[in-house]
């Protein structure tokens, strides 16, 4: 193939950064209010178009974060991030909406057992309530996106159906969804399967917001991002050191990571708004906020550009050699 073959797609693209909610709801360790909303505030100076700060769920279901409603008050926002929050039910809604978020990210999952398993509903007990979160949302003046959970793979069931999926988003969107994003959940997606779903989905609802989120469980994350974006989306979840996961679906593990995903981007010349310098800052603080290295590959190597100093011993020894 030469290199006229490769298919581009948007030059600007928006990137979602979820860490403070997908990531922090799976450390072990329950980090202290103030410690987070050091990180939120660290994260918002790096230019992401959203920042999902935390999520309104029972703190019995998800302990890591059952100070919600502080960090969103305490939080310095800063203009032209839009602040939203993870909301599984109309409980929830009413919390999250006493805190006035720009947006939220409203979730249920493709697949039934998924379903139950993280929020404790069948599906048809979620679209009900969903579809009335939307309507309360949209009277207070949110947006609100859908998050559908599962849906390149789920890991108690396996396959789940491309038909299925678009029927459920196509609903969503019917009933006032201001975006969809495509979650995968445990890292099952592959590159073709995750470029047919987004053309599909963008081919079945062409005035919908698609945003794509992914989990590099099984190390095809950033693979899959590719895809999605020759696929013709734009708008990219992520999680800073890569961290996340749900605990609900067995074998999670962590989002694909921002600063890789920033760092591709750029790479190839792609806009995404996003500070790498900044972001690198933030994931070197991780470590001390999280009680333990996160790995970010990213960090360790810097940059593509990044040069190191020849060793001293070079010089010398191409010098004895006699070579010019
Ligand atoms: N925020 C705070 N408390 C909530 C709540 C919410 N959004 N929803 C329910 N509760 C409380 C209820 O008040 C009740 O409290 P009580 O026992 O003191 O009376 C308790 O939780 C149980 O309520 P119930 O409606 O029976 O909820 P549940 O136990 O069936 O849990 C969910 C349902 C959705 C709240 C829970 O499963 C959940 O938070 N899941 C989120 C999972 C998640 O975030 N996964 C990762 C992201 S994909
Ligand atoms: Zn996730």
């Amino acid at each position: 193939m030469n290199a006229a073959a490769f298919v581009r797609g948007a030059a600007h693209v928006e990137i979602n950064e979820v860490a403070p909610r997908d990531g922090l709801q799976i450390e072990p360790l329950v980090v202290p209010t103030e410690a987070k909303l050091g990180f939120v505030d660290a994260l918002s100076a790096c230019g992401f178009a959203r920042i999902e700060a935390t999520s309104f769920t029972s703190a019995r279901a998800i302990p890591a974060l059952a100070d919600a409603e502080a960090v969103m008050h305490r939080m310095q926002r800063v203009p032209g991030v839009r602040y939203t929050a993870l909301v599984p039910n109309l409980r929830g809604l009413e919390r999250a909406l006493s805190c006035a978020p720009d947006e939220l990210n409203l979730v249920m999952s493709a697949s039934e057992t998924h379903n139950r398993a993280n929020l404790r509903m069948t599906r048809a007990q979620s679209l009900a309530q969903l579809e009335a979160m939307i309507a309360e949302a949209g009277k207070a003046g949110v947006p609100a996106n859908v998050s559908l959970s599962t849906v390149f793979g789920c890991p108690f069931e396996g396959e789940v159906d491309d038909a299925e999926v678009l029927a459920l988003a196509q609903r969503l969107a019917e009933a006032g969804a201001a975006g969809i994003t495509l979650c995968d959940t445990t890292g099952m997606a592959y590159p073709d399967q995750v470029a047919h779903l987004c053309m599909a989905f963008q081919a079945r609802l062409p005035a919908a917001a698609l945003t794509i989120h992914l989990h590099n469980t099984r190390g095809m994350g950033l693979a899959n991002a590719l895809a999605a974006w020759q696929a013709g989306v734009t708008r990219f979840d992520a999680a800073a050191g890569g961290l996340g996961g749900c605990p609900y679906a067995p074998g999670a593990s962590g989002n694909v990571s921002t600063e890789e995903l920033v760092h591709m981007f750029a790479a190839m010349g792609v806009e995404t708004g996003v500070d790498l310098g900044r972001l690198l800052q933030a994931v070197a603080g991780l470590p001390d906020m999280i009680g333990r290295d996160p790995g970010s590959q990213l960090l360790r190597a810097g940059p593509r550009l990044r040069t190191h100093r020849p060793p001293d011993w070079l010089a010398a020894h191409f010098a004895a050699a006699g070579a010019a």
